[in-house]
């Protein structure tokens, strides 16, 4: 079969509406670069696209809790995000933004493409409306019981519990997240993009012709969205925030966020031709390019169903490939932003790459862990205790120790140069290990062809194992006793240190898709050019020239300690936050104790303070607390949830005195039960010479939720 002439790999838009976790990097960064750093070695024509996905009610939703605007919010995120994955090494070829008017542009080129041939549908339907807050609601405007799972987590587009796709109408229960009340249905008119239409084609194209070059879980879940009848889909929504659609009389419309986003795909590829000065077009249109999604589970049905249907409509080439990946739990617990169970790709870089001891080393420790338990056929898990083992195991016992043990002799038996090989002594071991070589060479390219990157790295972790085995058995630092009695064996050694080093340099071209900064730090060592990394030369034994003399051995791993790995597991129970999400009612309960504090407290830093998350609150309904004369349970409007708070300042005021109050709510305090009530976070009281608890409010009203700082 011949190879495309081209490659578009793209990594899922991520939200600029917070920080990405490492379950996101486990999914659709690290696998894509690992697949772009394999091709590029390959000499392959590549291009790898990602950016930020800045549309959605996920924004102005995340700008409303953070009190400022969907612009600084998606400013803040890009920058944030697009940072992490540079210190990362996620070699993204563009790093776009879909706010860009480029991206703007030619999503409403799309739009009217098929708007003008007639491929979309304009349906009036009634949809759910906020009377309170004049607005219809859309995807995450609205929440309400999941029909698939009972969860009370369900939004308007999607169940956080169960991960299912929804749409405003299967929410049993359904309240608006702006007033927390029920909506109204009313009239409006949208595009839809008509997918039953399409079926024929999607049965063809998925359940025939990729049943079996697809992932079990990728076809499965395409199979049962098109078995379960395809319903139109609307491509629009009414909203302020997003791409207006670009006709005459739909003010207040804009594109879905994800009739937008998978369109963003484009305009990164036409932003990464401009700046290099390349044509985009056959990269979109070309049958030769091979086209990749890396997506999560989640993102299934949008880029193998609706995105590819618009695809085909607008004449472009489909996916070949979307390998999308399970989910990566953590401890013992699924990964939570709302919760707080989690591990962001910034408190890695903060807690061990921009440690002294950190650095590059642990960057590449992090992409080995989390290739090792990459969730490519079924959900796996993070664990400290993994980190620790997959590294101190692994990474320094077997490959590390391999290459610093073949530096370390070839400077003591060799004089730290690459030894001549004596082709009379060959053996059956030397024989072995070419051959283990070439074979590993072969296996890793196969594993790599067919996306399974797993196994690929176990592959050369295992060849590395192989080399101590080598050494083991010639034991070249036994032979050197002799040398005295016997200069002969100096040929042994040589032959044995010139595998040894041979077997180094294609350790470091077949790491390098994984830890390329492993692989860079092995050049070093080596003394030789890029050009050594690249693929070709993988699977040879001639790579190292004779004679050549070699830098002193680095260490390449440090090792990960039992204190490190404590201190994250605390850090992360630490920050939980329990909360029990209910439709209507309160959110969840805050205690607030607020005793005196008569000795000065310690100085903090700044970022002790940015740890506490401040919000400016409005006591919705206050009630006492049955035998705790100290305690009010308040209900608290925190902008995009309604929290009860349990409050000590019973004696201080009546329940009805402080309904309508303005207050501060610590938000992010770790959960406390009081009076047999589960509760977290504190209300801010200033307390007055006589003892009497003031609320501490703002001077003037002030959107709920809005941050405090
Ligand atoms: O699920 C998400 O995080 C989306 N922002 C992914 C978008 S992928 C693509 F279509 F842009
Ligand atoms: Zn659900």
């Amino acid at each position: 079969m011949s190879l495309p002439k081209r490659y578009l790999i793209t990594s899922a838009l991520p939200y600029a509406n917070g920080l990405k976790h490492v379950g996101h990097l486990a999914g659709a960064y690290i696998p894509a670069d690992i697949y772009a750093r394999y091709l590029r070695a390959q000499k392959r024509d590549v291009v790898f696209v990602c950016g930020s996905d800045e549309h959605g009610t996920a924004i102005p939703i995340q700008a409303a809790k953070e009190g400022t605007t969907a612009q600084a919010i998606i400013d803040k995120y890009h920058q944030a995000m697009k940072e992490d994955f540079e210190d990362l090494s996620i070699s993204f070829d563009v790093y776009h933004r879909t706010s860009e008017p480029l991206h703007h542009e030619t999503a409403q080129e799309f739009f009217s493409y098929l708007n003008d041939r007639g491929e979309l549908e304009v349906k009036e339907t009634e949809q759910y409306f906020d009377e309170e807050a004049q607005t219809f609601l859309a995807d995450r405007y609205i929440k309400g019981t999941c029909p698939a799972c009972g969860s009370d987590r369900a939004f308007g587009d999607q169940c956080e519990s169960c991960g299912r796709t929804l749409s405003p109408d299967e929410l049993i229960n359904p309240v608006s997240t702006l007033s927390g009340k029920p909506p109204v249905k009313r009239k409006t008119s949208h595009w839809y993009l008509p997918l039953g239409k399409h079926e024929a084609f999607l049965r063809e194209w998925i359940l025939k012709d990729h049943a079996d070059d697809w992932r079990a879980t990728v076809v499965g879940q395409c199979k049962s969205w098109i078995e379960g009848g395809l319903q139109s889909r609307a491509v629009t929504r009414d909203l302020e925030w997003g791409i207006k659609v670009p006709l005459q009389g739909a003010d207040g419309k804009v594109l879905y966020v994800w009739f937008d986003a998978p369109i963003g795909y484009i305009s990164a590829t036409k932003q990464w031709a401009l700046d290099q000065q390349k044509d985009w077009k056959p990269y979109w249109y070309d049958r030769d390019t091979q086209l990749v999604h890396f997506i999560g589970k989640d993102n299934i049905v949008f880029h193998c169903i609706i995105f590819p249907v618009m695809l085909k409509l607008h004449g472009n080439i489909l996916p070949a490939f979307v390998p999308a990946n399970e989910f990566l739990n953590l401890e013992g617990d699924k990964m939570s932003t709302s919760r707080n169970w989690k591990l962001d790709m910034r408190d890695f870089i903060l807690d061990f790459v921009k440690q002294e001891n950190g650095g590059a080393q642990c960057v590449d420790m992090l992409r080995y862990y989390l290739t090792q338990i990459a969730p490519e056929t079924k959900d796996s898990e993070f664990t400290w205790k993994g980190f620790q083992d997959a590294v101190n195991n692994e990474l320094v016992s077997i490959f590390g120790n391999y290459v610093n043990r073949t530096w370390v002799l070839m400077h003591k038996l060799c004089n730290g140069k690459v030894p001549p090989l004596h082709n009379e002594l060959l053996d059956d071991e030397d024989r072995q290990l070419i051959q283990d070589i070439a074979d590993s060479k072969t296996r890793v390219e196969t594993l790599m062809e067919g996306f399974k990157f797993r196994d690929a790295l176990f592959e050369v972790i295992d060849l590395s194992r192989k080399g101590n085995q080598y050494m083991q058995k010639k034991e070249p630092w036994i032979l050197a006793k002799k040398l005295t009695e016997q200069p002969d064996v100096q040929k042994q050694i040589d032959n044995c240190m010139h595998f040894c080093l041979q077997l180094t340099a294609n350790l470091s071209i077949l790491i390098n898709p994984f830890l390329p900064n492993t692989a860079r730090k092995m050049l070093s060592m080596m003394k030789v050019v890029d050009r050594m990394l690249d693929w070709e030369h993988a699977g040879k034994i001639k790579l190292l020239s004779v004679g050549y003399s070699l830098r002193a051995p680095e260490l390449l791993f440090r090792k990960i300690e039992d204190a490190e790995i404590v201190a994250q597991v605390e850090k992360l129970k630490a920050g939980l936050i329990k909360t029990t999400e209910t439709t209507g009612g309160p959110a969840a309960t805050i205690l607030t104790e607020a005793p005196a504090q008569e000795v000065a407290k310690p100085l903090i830093q700044f970022d002790d303070f940015a740890k506490i998350d401040l919000k400016t609150g409005v006591i919705l309904s206050a009630e006492k607390v049955e035998k705790a004369d100290k305690l009010l349970k308040l209900s608290v409007n925190l902008g995009t949830e309604i929290r009860a708070i349990v409050s000590g300042i019973a004696l201080h005021y009546k329940p009805e005195e402080i309904i309508g109050k303005q207050v501060v709510v610590v938000a992010n305090l770790a959960p406390r039960k009081m009076r047999g009530i589960e509760s977290m976070g504190m209300i801010l009281m200033a307390e007055d010479a006589s003892g009497k608890l003031h609320f501490v409010s703002p001077e003037q009203a002030i959107n709920p939720g809005s941050g405090v700082s």
